[in-house]
């Protein structure tokens, strides 16, 4: 965990109050966190899911492992204690977003239940809806979108998550899309179905 360096700090409230915003959105303010292996599916449903929040006029963001990796995170690997920053990292930046009103969803393998929990630990009940794509590590090797389960196979990839480094499901996530077994618009179905049930949406 991040040691508290600075001092002297102030905390200022806000004016315009997350209520306020979300009267304006007509929507909660959540995360939806998206946790699987690589290649599970994680960006790809939560792209779908966006794409049908959009065109009914819904505010989301999608953060990407990936692509969060080449700014914010860009000094960060994937030893535990790298990946643990980088989690919590996007924890408190998903937070910034549901204190804003957006419905925010992450992409990212975080493997850790800890880290995960320290995550949800951020926001408010109701606020943190895991979502777990679960999805055979064989299923993921077979679609290697990005070659690189071969890489790791190989050695040329070391702490690779479900190949040499470890991937722990979640307990009770909120949602569970089985990619493996549905198609992509029941797995996105899947997910809008809970929001509208939670009276996110
Ligand atoms: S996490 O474990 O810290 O949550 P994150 O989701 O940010 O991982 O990044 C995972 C992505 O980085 C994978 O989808 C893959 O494209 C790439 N990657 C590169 N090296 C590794 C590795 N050793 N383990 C897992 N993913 C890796």
């Amino acid at each position: 965990m991040a040691e508290q360096k600075a001092t002297h700090i102030t905390w200022h409230d806000a004016e315009i109050t997350r209520d306020a915003r979300e009267k304006m959105l007509k929507q909660k303010g959540v995360v939806l966190w998206f946790t699987g292996l690589s290649g599970s599916g994680k960006s790809t449903v939560a792209t779908a899911v966006e794409k049908v929040l959009y065109e009914k006029g819904h505010l989301t963001v999608v953060l990407d492992g990936d692509n969060i990796r080449h700014g914010l995170n860009k000094n960060l690997g994937f030893s535990p204690e790298d990946r643990e920053e980088n989690i919590r990292r996007i924890g408190e930046v998903a937070k910034l977003f549901t204190d804003a009103g957006v419905i925010a969803m992450t992409a990212f393998i975080s493997p850790y239940i800890k880290d995960r929990d320290q995550a949800r630990s951020l926001v408010d009940d109701g606020r943190f809806v895991e979502v777990y794509c679960k999805c055979s590590l064989k299923a993921c090797e077979e679609r290697d979108p990005k070659g690189l389960y071969k890489k790791a196979r190989a050695g040329e990839i070391k702490q690779f998550t479900g190949i040499d480094a470890p991937y722990e499901a979640p307990d009770n996530p909120e949602v569970v899309v089985e990619t493996d077994q549905q198609s992509l618009e029941e797995s996105a179905q899947t997910v809008l179905d809970y929001l509208i049930k939670q009276g996110i949406i």
